[in-house]
């Protein structure tokens, strides 16, 4: 066992780290302000590489392992997480279960643009009714000729009106229950295809989050990917990869807050000395430093079974788990330390206190990962 970066790794995180403070600090806290999406910022991200790192070269991603996946996410999230949901999505939740359910003519077509970063990509499972309840897909899509008709909502869609490919999952088959489920290529901007209004939300303000309603939306049968019935698993599958990114993102959110709370530490006076100087000070960094490095040490673990082909499905959800609340204990720590100045944007650390939450709910609530987490325990 080591606990090494290689030259790789550190090239990756050093060039993740620059980005984030060259193209994606500035701005920031007026994007935060008008929740505005970073257009811009994931159009670089796309030509950098960072939007299908995992992707094999031949469908234009960067064949690069999840440890470092996780390391840019880690750093593109210390400073803005709404920047680093997109490339969580379009990683982990879209070009992931292509690359690896999709047809050659599905990967043609659609990944070699999403990997490249040439377009954005959507994971559809939640619905108004099936959130944490996942099974209970009311999306149908029923056969008709060479097309399935979809009908139904999806709820809380990241890059819902950015993206231009949508992984659909719906029912084909209500009779099966889960085993009815199966999943869709959904081109965006067809007849009956409409994008709900942009939500909004606490935190990850710039992301934008949507509604989507599908009334009688023509999806050709070559884009349904595997099997009927193969949907659920997909999905499944899917969150479990994806559960890392997030994972990563909530140790970001927390490693970013602590560095901003560290350096205010050091230059804050009070009582004649520094505030890093005092005690109450010492003990909150320490903290926020021991449960950063032990969520850092899950997320890479899960990273790590990951590339090795090992089941990483409890140590994602574990990583998850224990990132997103050290994500929530660290931030409004970070704001103690600012005091006051920490309840205002300018600081930043109000701004990723608000962005933490969202790790504790999508791609699985705290309480879904431990559902997981408990049937990998006793089974
Ligand atoms: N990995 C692989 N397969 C899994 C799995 C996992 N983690 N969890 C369940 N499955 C499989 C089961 O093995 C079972 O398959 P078989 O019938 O073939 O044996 C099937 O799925 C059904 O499983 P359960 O009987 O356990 O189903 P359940 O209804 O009791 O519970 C659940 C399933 C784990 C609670 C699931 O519904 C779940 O994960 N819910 C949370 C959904 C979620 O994470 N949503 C996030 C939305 S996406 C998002 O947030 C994206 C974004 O934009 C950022």
């Amino acid at each position: 066992m080591h606990f090494q970066l290689t030259e790789e790794h550190l090239a990756v995180q050093d060039a993740a780290r620059e980005f984030a403070k060259t193209e994606l600090l500035p701005g920031v806290i007026e994007r935060d302000t008008e929740a505005k999406f970073p257009k811009e910022q994931v159009q670089k991200m796309g030509e950098l590489g960072f939007l299908g790192m995992m992707v094999k070269p031949k469908y234009n991603g960067g064949g690069m392992d999840t440890i470092s996946y996780v390391l840019a996410m880690e750093e593109l999230s210390k400073i803005d997480a709404s920047a680093s949901v997109c490339m969580s999505v379009n990683n982990s939740l879209v070009c992931w279960g292509l690359e690896k359910y999709g047809s050659e003519a599905q990967k043609e077509k659609y990944l070699k643009p999403l990997a490249s970063g040439e377009v954005l990509g959507a994971f559809c499972l939640s619905e108004p009714e099936a959130g944490s309840d996942a099974t209970s897909q009311q999306t149908s899509a029923e056969l008709s000729g060479d097309h399935y008709i979809l009908n139904g909502t999806k709820n809380w869609i990241t890059n819902g009106s950015s993206a231009s490919i949508y992984l659909v999952i719906a029912q084909t088959d209500a009779s099966k229950g889960h085993k009815g489920i199966s999943v869709f290529i959904l081109e965006g901007g067809g007849e009956g295809f409409v994008v709900g209004k942009k939500e909004d939300k606490l935190g990850i303000r710039g992301s934008d989050t949507h509604s989507l309603m599908f009334t009688d939306v023509k999806v050709p049968v070559e884009n349904r990917i595997g099997e009927e019935g193969f949907g659920f698993t997909f999905a499944m599958e899917t969150l479990n990869g994806g559960r890392i990114g997030i994972a990563a993102q909530a140790l970001g959110i927390a490693a970013g807050a602590y560095e901003l709370a560290l350096a205010y530490s050091k230059e804050r006076k009070a009582f004649g000395k520094p505030i890093s100087q005092h005690q109450a000070i010492q003990f909150k960094l320490a903290d926020m430093a021991t449960t950063i490095e032990a969520a850092r040490l899950l997320v890479y673990k899960a990273a790590w079974l990951k590339d090795q082909g090992e089941d990483y499905s409890h140590a994602s959800a574990m990583a998850k788990l224990y990132a997103s609340q050290v994500a929530m204990d660290v931030t409004i720590e970070a704001i103690q330390v600012h005091g006051g100045y920490g309840y205002v944007k300018e600081y930043h650390v109000e701004r990723l206190m608000r962005d933490a939450k969202i790790t504790q709910i999508y791609e699985g609530t705290s309480e879904i990962q431990k559902i997981v987490i408990s049937r990998g325990i006793l089974r």
